[in-house]
Order: structure tokens, then sequence, then C-alpha cells
């Protein structure tokens, strides 16, 4: 009987080897776009490590063409998966719709969060409270006339390329989406978030309450965007717990879960 289980276990854990094998063509992965398949090629033959989904996810995203170029406008506007990168843009009038200010101990200045996002970091700053640790948000919703000051203030600052490491074009930034949270502990600047106990609490229950880490350290090249420690994004519950299981960027998520199959 023994024997028989340790058997079964072999073949088990065999057959997870063979599925990981049978991902070795493209085209059975639910995502594969024909009309892309040599671009997928030459993107191995540039990254020969890298895994056949991954390749496909980012070659979907259009990683294999410079940032903002073949941009699209993003889709599912008004859904909590929306992705907004340097290759999916919103609208310059695009204002998400139920926006709500966060309560006053867990912000600053009056910010606005869609609704169902402002309640989920409602409940987050809440039980991180109870372990004495003090989140508030710093900067959340941005209209694109806001971006559009932003980024060129950075710009005349720094220059284009400088700015385009770390701040986001107009309608390229995904605080235009109200789903976005440039978070603090009060006391330390937000880029000294890493430095924080608060910090170590979001990396291990941030996802719990609907949020991710969006641009985490060492994804730059596919992110776009230098390392942010303080900028969070809510995508619901299920997504973000989905996102970290898989330690994947939600760019390449998105394309593997929820691009739309043209
Ligand atoms: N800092 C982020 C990338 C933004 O400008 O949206
Ligand atoms: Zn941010």
């Amino acid at each position: 009987m023994k024997y028989i289980f340790f058997l079964l276990t072999i073949l088990f854990l065999l057959s997870g080897c063979f599925k990981k094998d049978a991902t070795n063509s493209w085209n059975e992965l639910a995502y594969f776009k024909e009309k892309n398949e040599k671009r997928y090629e030459s993107y191995q033959e540039t990254h020969p490590n890298l895994e056949k989904d991954l390749v496909v996810a980012r070659v979907n995203l259009g990683l294999d063409s410079p940032f903002y170029t073949n941009t699209k406008q993003a889709d599912h506007l008004d859904s909590v998966t929306v992705l907004v990168n340097k290759y999916r843009y919103l609208p310059k009038n695009y204002t998400p719709k139920h926006l709500e200010v966060i309560r006053k101990e867990f912000n600053v200045d009056q910010k606005v969060l869609m609704k169902e996002a402002k309640e989920a970091f409602e409940e987050l700053c809440e039980e991180a409270l109870k372990g004495d640790l003090h989140i508030r948000a710093i900067s959340t919703y941005r209209s694109f006339s806001y971006q559009e000051n932003l980024y060129q203030k950075y710009v005349d600052q720094d220059g284009v390329i400088m700015a385009d490491t770390y701040s986001a074009r107009p309608g390229y930034s995904e605080h235009q989406t109200g789903l976005t949270v440039d978070v603090d502990n009060v006391k330390t600047s937000y880029t000294n978030f890493e430095s924080t106990k608060e910090f170590e609490w979001m990396q291990q229950h941030s996802f719990e309450f609907g949020f991710i880490l969006r641009y985490p350290k060492g994804k730059e090249e596919i992110t776009g965007y230098d390392y942010e420690s303080w900028h969070y994004r809510y995508v619901g519950k299920e997504t973000a717990k989905d996102v970290t299981k898989r330690n994947l960027t939600y760019d390449e998520y998105y394309m593997m879960f929820f691009d739309q199959k043209k």
C-alpha cells in the first residue's frame, strides 16, 4: 500500500514536469496571437532563457518596441483591472466615476480615490494601525492636466530621458485611473518608504486588501519605471492575490489573463 502511494506521488510529480514541457510551443497559450508569431521568435532570440509564456506576454505587451511606440487606448476603462502603462493610455478627458475623499486620518489634502479602492485603502490603513503602523495617502487620483504640469516640471528639471524613468507622460499615468495611491508613513519621506516597518507590512499584506506594488525592483525594463516602493495599485482582492502569488508585474499578468484576444 505504501509503495503504491509512493508510486502515485512520483507519477503526479512527473505529470507536473510534462505539463511544463507542454508550453513549449506558443500556440498552446490562451493568449497566443498568430499575427505576433514572428515577433515572438525574434524576442526569444534576444532573450534565449526567457520562458515561452513570458515571451508571448511581453511581445503582446509591446516590449519588443521602445516605450511610447505603437500606443493604444487602454481597454476596460472603468474596470479595476484596467492596464495603463507606456503603451496604453487614457483619453485626455477621462475621469473615473465615483471618486471619494479618503478619511482624514489616512490622507493629506482631501485626496480622492475611486470608491472601491478608497474603501479598501481605508481598511488596509485601519489594519496596519492595529500594529501601530501609520500608512497614509500622499498622492492619489491625478487628472490629465495635473499630470501634464507635473511631467513638464520634471522635464524642465531633469530632461526627457531622465523624467521618463520616474514620471508618466500625461494620459499614461495610472494615477488618472483613481485606482493608484502613493503612500508614506507620516514620519519619513515617501522616497524612503522602503526602509520603514510600514513598507514591510505592505509587502506582507497589501494584496489582502487588493493592492499590489506596481513598479517592483528589478522589473524596470518591463514596467518602464524605476522601482517605486511607495506606489500601489488597486486591482481587487482576487487579482492582487494571484499577481502576488505568481510574482509577475501587472503588465505581464494583464496580458496573460485580461487582454482581449485580437
Ligand atoms: N510615478 C508614476 C510612474 C507616475 O507618474 O504615474
Ligand atoms: Zn505613484
